[in-house]
């Protein structure tokens, strides 16, 4: 019986899951998404060529690894049926390596256009991603979402005909200027639609519980991809500033029908620094130059959307967070050529909250948005990393500033990310 390893971003996201994902998916069997959507963007470079993936894991582009949707997903058809067919472009064989939860909830046209009413409704905006995630996620626990399976089912074109006429009232009532709802709702065509993508999509549908177990229970080597970042958390990140689902452990666990005892290691994905994209508290955001040259320097513009991310230096005090809610066993930490191109480095160790310190984070957002990080200085010019290829070779000031990260959290780096490309990982036994 084997363990499931699971990586999880631990601040806003965007910290290079993906890039950790692919790295791990080289010997792994089967890789699986428990939570969110198409408001995820996951950026693989491999021989020069870009993948962005939102849907379908990254554990795929392995070429030998079965990606899985697990019914904690919320499901865009349109979405995933273009990178399905992107990725067959490329080489890869869907039949065989995909495959989707019948009970993973299908994101429907009306979802993004709520999403986009309610956004626009809104005095303090959340800045989603206007996938439609939000509302999808309130027809599941409102208990009257469409699953997979029931795109199959005899009832079919009377729930999706009920739920899109109620939703276009509700739309209609956030965003009354909106003239073209009704044109993008004509029933009869989103039928249609829906129709054509339950016959293509048919092939991958599947009790994936069972065949997760079944994996495990074979000794095959599983991961599970986190999508989104602890921060980010409807329960444990700054709301109303999140997304709608649990990306830590928990959600793994209910997103995928996993047990707590199927878990193997739990790494943590950061960046040497932070980033943020979206509204909401993030103590240790740079609105100066230094955090233009960070985006610039990193390239930080979302997969998803192209937004410009905030920017900002490292904080430890979050990542300390993020080891407690998700029980991290080991840190990645990406990104460390971009930071070292900097002379200093500044780390968040501490918020001073009105004159008081602390290191215990809180999502209160009074908290949050009065603490001030307290920094320590490291010493950064690390210079060109892309010859190296062990943690050995780093130069003195690189080792130092993954040791300062490792002894202040109390786990080990193991992985730490020296470029964009897949090569560029140095990997510590
Ligand atoms: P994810 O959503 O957590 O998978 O992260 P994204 O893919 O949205 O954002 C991470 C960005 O950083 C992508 O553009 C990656 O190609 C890039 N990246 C990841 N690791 C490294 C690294 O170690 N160095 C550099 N320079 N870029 C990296
Ligand atoms: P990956 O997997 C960064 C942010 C949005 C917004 C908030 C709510 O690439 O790390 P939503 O559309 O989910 O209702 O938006 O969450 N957000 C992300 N930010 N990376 C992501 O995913 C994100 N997914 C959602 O910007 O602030
Ligand atoms: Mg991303």
């Amino acid at each position: 019986m084997s363990k499931a390893d699971v990586v999880i971003g631990c601040f806003y996201g965007d910290e290079g899951k993906g890039k950790v994902i692919d790295y791990l998916a080289a010997d792994a069997d089967v890789a699986v998404r428990a939570t969110g959507g198409d408001n995820a963007g996951h950026t693989i470079k491999i021989d020069g060529v870009k993948y962005a993936m939102h849907l379908i894991p990254s554990g795929i582009l392995s070429g030998h690894t079965t990606g899985v949707i697990g019914n904690g997903v919320v499901l865009n058809p349109g979405v995933l049926l273009e990178e399905v067919a992107n990725l067959r472009a490329h080489g890869y064989d869907m039949g065989r390596y995909l495959k989707i939860s019948d009970k993973a909830h299908v994101i429907l046209p009306y979802h993004r256009l709520l999403d986009a009413a309610l956004e626009k409704a809104r005095s303090a905006k959340i800045g989603t991603t206007g996938k439609g995630i939000g509302p999808a996620y309130c027809d599941k626990y409102e208990r009257s979402g469409l699953r997979m399976e029931d795109l199959y089912a005899c009832d079919f074109k009377d729930r999706l005909r009920e739920l899109t006429n109620s939703r276009q009232a509700l739309i209609c009532f956030y965003d009354p200027e909106n003239t073209a709802v009704r044109e993008t709702l004509a029933f009869e065509r989103v039928y249609e639609g829906y129709a054509r993508y339950a016959e293509e999509m048919e092939p991958f549908v599947c009790d994936t519980l069972t065949y997760l177990h079944k994996a495990l229970e074979e000794g095959k080597k599983a991961l599970v991809e986190g999508a989104q970042a602890t921060l980010l958390d409807i329960d444990f990140g700054s709301y109303p500033f999140v997304t709608s689902s649990n990306p830590t452990i928990g959600g793994v666990l209910t997103g995928t029908g996993l047990s707590a005892s199927d878990i193997g290691e739990v790494y943590g994905v950061i960046k040497a620094y932070s980033s943020r994209v979206g509204e909401g508290p993030y103590v240790t955001e740079l609105t100066d130059a230094v955090g233009d040259r960070i985006r610039e320097l990193g390239h930080e513009y979302g997969t998803t959307t192209g937004r410009p991310r905030r920017c900002g230096w490292l904080d430890l005090v979050a990542l300390k967070y993020a080891k407690r809610v998700n029980g991290l066993t080991a840190l990645a930490v990406n990104h460390l050529d971009t930071i070292g191109k900097f002379d200093k480095i500044q780390v968040c160790v501490a918020y001073d909250c009105g004159g008081k310190q602390t290191e215990d984070f809180s999502t209160s957002l009074e908290f949050l948005n009065q603490a001030r990080p307290v920094y320590q200085e490291l010493a950064g010019g690390f210079g060109d990393l892309a010859g190296v290829r062990s943690f050995e070779e780093l130069p003195l000031a690189a080792r130092e500033y993954i040791r300062f990260i490792e002894g202040r959290i109390g786990i080990p780096v193991k992985f730490i990310g020296t470029g964009a490309e897949r090569t560029a990982m140095l990997v510590r036994e």
